[in-house]
């Protein structure tokens, strides 16, 4: 067996292939840590930050000499892009097993100040580029009979917040849409006898982090981030590695018969 992944993790995702979208920093970078120490080859999504990327990479390939990483920037909120991007990684790793729908954005404002460019981007990004993606992701394993989508929401999408009506709409529109894309998977497979056929079966899953030490919340002032530590049980926010460790569950082989839930990730925020 290759010693893929073996160094600090497992060999759960052993030459599985994962595409993770924002997978150069932030949350997006724990998972692909979290992916790759199980095993896994990485196809690196971004949006235009290549240096970052470039880093992220160099890095990545060093911890996992075994492995193969790949680079795709591009817009996931850009039908023709995420189409490509998906095609690109088929092409180049020969299949797709996995889908983190991870890249997101912010443009905080109140609804009474909000532009319909603000609230464009966020929804292009967030929800549609989620929707890109998945759809092209979802016919290559319709196609193979497996895979594995993960969806990467907030706790904004289930509570709401000041300044954040774009956001939080975003966020909650992943939760039907998780749900919607779960029970098609399944209708597929059944459709093409596959359904229960003892392999890792398709799954579509969401995980729905509190809030989390990433660059997106060092925009967050220091007051508000004391109250906000304030409204959660645990008083202190997430590190991205404990949103991550939830995505590489849910791509086990073993977590099939998991499909269409909402994993909240939070310190309890929303008990
Ligand atoms: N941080 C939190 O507290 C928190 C809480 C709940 C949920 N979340 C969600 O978790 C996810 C990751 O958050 P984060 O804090 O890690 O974010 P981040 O540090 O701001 O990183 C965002 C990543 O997404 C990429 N990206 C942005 N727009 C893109 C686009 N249009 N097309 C392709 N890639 C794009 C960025 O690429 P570049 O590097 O090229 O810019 C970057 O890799 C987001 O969906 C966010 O909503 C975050």
């Amino acid at each position: 067996m290759s010693e893929q992944g073996t160094k600090t993790g497992g060999t759960k995702l052993a030459d599985r292939v994962a595409l993770i979208t924002g997978g150069t920093r932030g949350i997006g970078a724990a998972i692909s840590r979290s992916l790759a120490s199980q095993g896994a080859n990485l196809a690196l999504g971004y949006g235009s930050d290549h240096g970052r990327a470039d880093t992220f990479i160099a890095e990545m390939r060093e911890t996992y000499p075994d492995a193969t990483f790949t680079a795709h920037p591009g817009n996931v909120g850009k039908p023709a892009d995420a189409r490509t991007t998906v095609a690109d990684v088929i092409e180049q790793h020969g299949k797709l097993d996995i889908l983190v729908n991870n890249a997101g954005i912010t443009r905080d404002r109140t609804v009474l100040k909000m532009e319909d460019e603000e609230w464009d981007a966020v929804i292009e990004v967030n929800l549609s580029g989620t929707f890109y993606m998945a759809q092209a992701a979802l016919k290559h394993m319709v196609e193979r009979g497996s895979g594995r989508i993960v969806n990467v929401s907030s706790i904004i999408g289930e509570m709401g917040n000041i300044g954040q009506a774009n956001y939080a709409a975003s966020k909650s529109g992943l939760f039907g849409l998780t749900k919607t894309l779960a029970r098609e998977a399944v209708f597929h497979l059944d459709r093409a006898g596959k359904l229960n056929d003892g392999g890792a079966g398709l799954t579509v899953n969401t995980v729905t982090p509190g809030y989390v030490n990433t660059e997106m919340v060092e925009a967050v002032p220091e007051k508000v981030l004391d109250k906000i530590k304030g409204r959660i049980p645990m008083a202190r926010l997430a590190n991205p590695d404990e949103i991550a460790r939830v995505v590489h569950f849910l791509c086990a082989d073993k977590s099939s018969y998991i499909t269409g839930q909402i994993w909240g990730v939070n310190g309890g925020m929303d008990m």
